[in-house]
């Protein structure tokens, strides 16, 4: 019997079986976003991803709606939620690694997704879904609280620019966002090659000590754990001679 897995949603004439559509969750409002949506060109191969691996690993989901994570897998285990995964193949090699940990990716950029889709097919992977959507909406209202045993953020966009410090996506709205859906003790793990960036989650996540603990201990930044695989874009860090920063902290 299939499980359900949206908890509530809005009107249920909305809810169309489609990849969920990046869309304003701020009705009214334009939203400051952290991305700026580059469609870019599918290739044949992720065409038929959407057409024929979303129904199998894509999640359905609409702003407004909650999602039961322990629906989407066959067991209740502990569930992972990658924010920003890129081209997924970090995440597929940490889901291979991790047989008996559930993953959740989440992505905006439609070529990524793709690009995940194939390699989920082709590593023969169960334990990963996907979701097509922008975090900030998720996150708000979109899980059940206390919902997932870690969180993981790897190289997000740095906004160097002052100007764009404001796009940035950890800020202490989404700080307190992600410390929502973790469960007491569970892991919110984040890296960036951008030292300024480094520094900035630093205060921001040691600035919030009633949600969060780092696990380094205050003001100091964690050695790369080897579960974390390097990332696309942390390896073109490394070429440009960037320092890679983990913060890794426990859910009060
Ligand atoms: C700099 S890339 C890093 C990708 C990957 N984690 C890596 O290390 O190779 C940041 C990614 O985050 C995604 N992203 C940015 N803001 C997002 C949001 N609000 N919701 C979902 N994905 C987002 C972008 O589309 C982009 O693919």
């Amino acid at each position: 019997m299939t499980k359900t897995l949206i908890l509530s949603h809005p009107d249920a004439s909305t809810h169309a079986a489609e990849p969920a559509r990046v869309s304003s969750h701020e009705q009214g409002r334009r939203p400051i976003r952290s991305f700026v949506l580059r469609e870019g060109r599918l290739t044949a191969g992720q065409e038929r991803a959407f057409r024929e691996l979303w129904p199998r690993f894509g999640i359905d989901w609409q702003p407004g709606e909650v999602l039961d994570p322990q629906a989407l897998f066959a067991t209740a285990r502990r569930i992972t939620l990658e924010i920003g995964f890129g081209d997924g193949d970090s995440l597929a090699a940490m889901a291979a690694a991790a047989p008996e940990r559930d993953f959740i990716g989440l992505e905006v950029h439609r070529p990524g997704v793709g690009h995940l889709l194939l390699a989920l097919e082709q590593q023969g992977l169960t334990n990963v879904r996907v979701l097509r959507a922008d975090a900030a909406a998720l996150l708000e209202t979109g899980l059940p609280s206390a919902s997932l045993d870690r969180v993981q953020l790897f190289f997000p966009d740095p906004w160097p620019k002052k100007r764009h410090h404001k796009r940035r996506i950890v800020q202490p709205g989404f700080v307190a966002a992600v410390a929502r859906v973790l469960r007491p003790g569970g892991t919110f793990h984040l890296a960036t090659d951008w030292t300024p960036y480094a520094d900035w989650m630093l205060a921001m996540l040691d600035g919030a000590p009633e949600l969060f603990e780092n696990s380094a201990g205050p003001g100091r930044f964690s050695a790369r754990p080897a579960q974390r695989p390097i990332t696309k874009f942390e390896r073109r860090g490394q070429r440009l001679g960037h320092q890679v920063h983990d913060l890794i902290y426990r859910r009060r």
